[in-house]
């Protein structure tokens, strides 16, 4: 029962590879190295370079590994660089995809977890967003992930595919100080960015329609999104043909910016730092916080982890990398 991992050398990847060879389970990486690193892997698992535009390079690993399901992390995260570059984004997003659809149709592999985001969702509704909630994504980047997830459920109907898209919610954290994320431009990170420059973190908007009036998310660690990659991939193993699921990552609990910026400014001890309220960013939702009902009944998974320990966790990775 081997797995291959795309994108298995990246932030969430590489911690989805921890947990599975921590299991036991075998797994083989597969990654194109642009922002993946190999140090990342931990000793003993093999690592393919390739991307999954490449056919022939995905026939070839696909056999030569006998692999029998995929964890497909692999793709473009950032939503502003997709507005700026949405070719780019459908190219490797979804393109990506396609292709590696037709490399396991064509080698006999029929399980496939699939990395999707809370940003379907666009600026959604409800107080608990659940997976049957409207899907209005409002980015190119989201737009690929829905499109990924009609994907998947076209392939299950036609070919008997078995397969789960996981939404996430707001990543936070590392499993392990070196596999914390690169380059990432998200709130906790940009506020350890202001912490080190000295400066105030930044709010963008505190007139929303929300206790704080501030931004609500559903922040996740990313120990806990690997291990919901695990019970998915558990799950298939013993999955009827033509399954496709698609479940939220979150904890069902919101924090607002405010909020989320005085517990880092707390573990990075410059509580002297006073946020400062700028305009808001165009196309955030007031709020976007899960319903962690669905994936609880289909994997028995739930988060493990709370702010603060996700956290601490990141801001020791920062240090990691910035030290
Ligand atoms: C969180 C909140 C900001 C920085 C995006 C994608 C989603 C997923 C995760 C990935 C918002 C506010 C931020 C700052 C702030 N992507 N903020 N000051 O937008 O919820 O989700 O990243 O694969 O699909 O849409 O995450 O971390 O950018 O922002 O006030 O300096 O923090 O306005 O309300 P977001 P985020």
């Amino acid at each position: 029962m081997t797995w291959l991992v795309t994108g298995g050398a990246g932030y969430i990847g590489a911690h989805v590879v921890r947990v599975l060879a921590g299991a036991g389970v075998p797994v083989v990486v597969f990654d194109d190295l642009s922002t993946g690193e190999a140090a990342r892997l931990p000793e003993g698992v093999p690592l393919e370079t390739g991307s999954v535009l490449d056919r022939a390079r995905l026939d070839a690993v696909l056999g030569e590994h006998r692999v029998t399901g995929v964890l497909h992390i692999a793709g473009k995260k950032q939503v502003a660089e997709s507005v700026e570059r949405p070719l780019h984004y459908y190219r490797e997003n979804v393109e990506g995809l396609r292709v590696l659809l037709e490399a396991m149709r064509a080698a006999g592999v029929d399980r496939l977890v699939f990395s999707s985001s809370a940003s379907v969702y666009g600026v959604p509704e409800p107080e608990l967003v659940t997976e049957d909630t409207p899907c209005l994504p409002i980015s190119p980047y989201g737009e690929t992930k829905l499109i990924g997830e009609w994907l998947l459920r076209d392939a299950s109907v036609a070919y008997g595919l078995r397969t789960i898209a996981l939404r996430y919610f707001n990543v936070v954290g590392a499993g392990l100080p070196g596999l914390a994320d690169k380059g990432a431009a998200n709130l906790v990170p940009l506020i350890f960015e202001r912490v080190d420059a000295g400066r105030p973190p930044l709010v963008f908007g505190d007139d929303y329609d929300t206790p704080d009036g501030t931004c609500v998310r559903d922040y996740v660690h990313v120990q806990d999104i690997a291990e919901a990659h695990l019970a998915a991939a558990r799950r298939l193993d013993e999955a009827p043909e033509g399954i496709a699921l698609r479940l939220n990552i979150g904890r069902g609990e919101g924090s607002s910016v405010l909020e989320m910026i005085e517990r880092v400014l707390k573990t990075t001890g410059r509580t002297d730092l006073v946020p400062e309220v700028v305009p808001r960013r165009p196309g955030d939702a007031a709020r976007c916080v899960a319903s962690a009902d669905a994936i609880r009944a289909e994997l028995g998974w739930s988060a493990r982890y709370g702010l603060d320990e996700m956290i601490e966790s990141a801001w020791q990775g920062w240090r990691h990398l910035h030290d």
